[in-house]
């Protein structure tokens, strides 16, 4: 047998005392009574409360209680009575009762003088008297009295406030009655039989306590995906179904050269204003690019060729050299096309890419400076159109997204060019997801790519199908300082297009 703790000592009492007269009218009388803490006593009030085996009602109330000094006049006498009984026949000088009675002096002094307990001896007010034979010390009485708790008359109290004897302090007690769940004596219920139980034969005799099918695990201390790296991954996999492999989109920098120059972007484009991009201050121009194919860049801008009749404007090196934080991935592309077009024999490609992109934009709910683009190209001999609209319309099926329509665009890059449709159920109307085209000669021919390869491509943000997946309709919410931890570790798993 477990040996018994005092606790179940107090729950036996209360139990029993509960079983004979049906109520305890306060916690902290039965406590004292116990001579127990009424600490402990509350522990096992709550114990039983949780089991309906007590039902207990708060008795909250304020008591004045003895400060310290006074605890000290309840024991040993009020300061008047301690000094008069120090006083012999023959009196006492100040210097001798002070020596004796302290810090009591002073006010016992005062006290005793008022109700003439004391005199001084003519023309020697050193000399301390004794006036009276017997008297009755009525403080230390009422400390007493008050101390036990007994009713004390309003002056009194007053009084004892006045002289800081005495504080209110607020006392929390509880009254008890027997529960619904009553016993005199409480079933402990075995978790587990142990080597004990099968030596002493107790197993026999045991009850379990029930498994809890329902009880919760221990939460796991890990750490929690963001929704957009969620998604980008559930992505990526589907770019990897489809035969894709990742462009290295590592630098945010970028020259002008490769973000728009190679891109047939004119430098008049308003795109390549400081209004909609971020212009590096230092090192504010690249130093390196391939002269021959930048040769080739200048000439089909100026005056055209590969039956193209360029834009007619005298391009500038300068303008082409300037360093920004790239606007689209769309400069990578254009980077791993130029080193395609330098590898021969050319061997089609299926590339991607999903990284961020920076844009001077005025920041809102649907629009930040900086934000995720997902980028898709295929660069083959005699790809046509419908080439394009098939892989958009098998990538965007497996993003959930089955019902799209194209519209036709502008890009400077691409032609034809259509802007992607898709139908949301929730909103029922169509949105925008996406942007495609077939890169432009003057961008393909001139990086050395051979005749009748074509590249169909397509962009859009990781951002936007996010938050539709997710339910959140504001991007300062999603990315940025401003997210909430919370939703990072309660958001469920991506499951894209189940
Ligand atoms: N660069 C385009 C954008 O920023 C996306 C795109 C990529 C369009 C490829 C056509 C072809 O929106």
């Amino acid at each position: 047998m477990a040996e018994k703790s005092p606790a179940a000592d107090v729950e036996a009492s209360l139990l029993a005392h509960l079983n004979s007269t049906g109520e305890v009218p306060d916690s902290r009388s039965f406590a004292s009574s116990l001579g127990v803490s009424h600490l402990e006593l509350e522990g096992v009030i709550k114990s039983l409360s949780a089991f309906r085996i007590v039902e207990s009602t708060d008795i909250i109330d304020e008591t004045w209680v003895l400060t310290d000094e006074a605890k000290g006049y309840a024991a040993k006498g009020s300061p008047e009575a301690q000094l008069v009984s120090a006083i012999p026949p023959e009196g006492a000088t100040k210097g001798a009762l002070k020596a004796k009675l302290g810090d009591a002096f002073d006010v016992g002094m005062k006290a005793a003088a008022r109700n003439k307990w004391i005199g001084f001896e003519k023309g020697n007010k050193d000399l301390v008297l004794r006036k009276v034979e017997n008297f009755k010390d009525e403080l230390q009485e009422q400390l007493k009295r008050l101390e036990n708790g007994e009713v004390i008359p309003d002056e009194v109290i007053n009084d004892l406030k006045r002289r800081k004897l005495i504080t209110k302090e607020k006392s929390i007690g509880h009254s008890l009655k027997k529960g619904p769940e009553f016993v005199v004596k409480r079933k402990t219920l075995a978790t587990d039989v142990t080597t004990e139980h099968l030596r002493s034969g107790d197993w026999k005799d045991l009850e379990f306590k029930d498994y809890n099918y329902a009880a919760q695990g221990q939460p796991i201390a890990k750490g929690y995906v963001q929704p957009l790296m969620e998604v980008r991954e559930a992505i990526e996999n589907i770019f990897f179904m489809m035969g894709f492999t990742e462009m290295p989109t590592n630098n945010f920098v970028e020259s002008s050269f490769w973000n728009f120059d190679a891109l047939f972007q004119p430098q008049q484009h308003p795109a390549r204003d400081s209004h909609d991009t971020f212009f590096l201050k230092a090192p504010m121009a690249t130093r390196q690019l391939p002269e021959d194919y930048l040769e080739k860049v200048k000439q089909v801008h100026q005056s055209g060729g590969y039956g193209s009749k360029g834009y007619g404007y005298d391009w500038k090196r300068d303008e082409a050299e300037k360093n920004l934080l790239r606007t689209h991935t769309t400069a990578v592309s254009t980077r791993m096309l130029y080193k395609l077009a330098q590898e021969k024999p050319f061997a089609p490609k299926r590339y991607y890419s999903i990284d961020r992109v920076f844009r001077n934009e005025a920041v809102d709910r649907t629009h930040l400076a900086e934000f995720h683009q997902i980028e898709g190209l295929i660069c083959d001999y005699g790809l046509t159109l419908g080439d394009l609209i098939g892989v958009l319309e098998d990538f965007f099926s497996s993003l959930g997204m089955s019902k799209l329509r194209f519209k036709p665009a502008y890009n400077p890059y691409t032609e034809p060019s259509m802007e992607i449709f898709s139908y949301h159920d929730g909103l029922k109307k169509w949105v925008e997801v996406g942007n495609s085209g077939m890169f432009r000669p003057e961008m393909l021919l001139p990086m050395g790519l051979p005749e009748g390869v074509n590249v169909i491509a397509w962009g859009l943000s990781l951002e936007r199908p996010t938050m539709i997946l997710y339910g959140i309709d504001n991007i300062r919410d999603l990315f940025g300082p401003k997210v909430d931890f919370n939703l990072i570790k309660s958001s469920t798993l991506c499951r894209l297009g189940l």
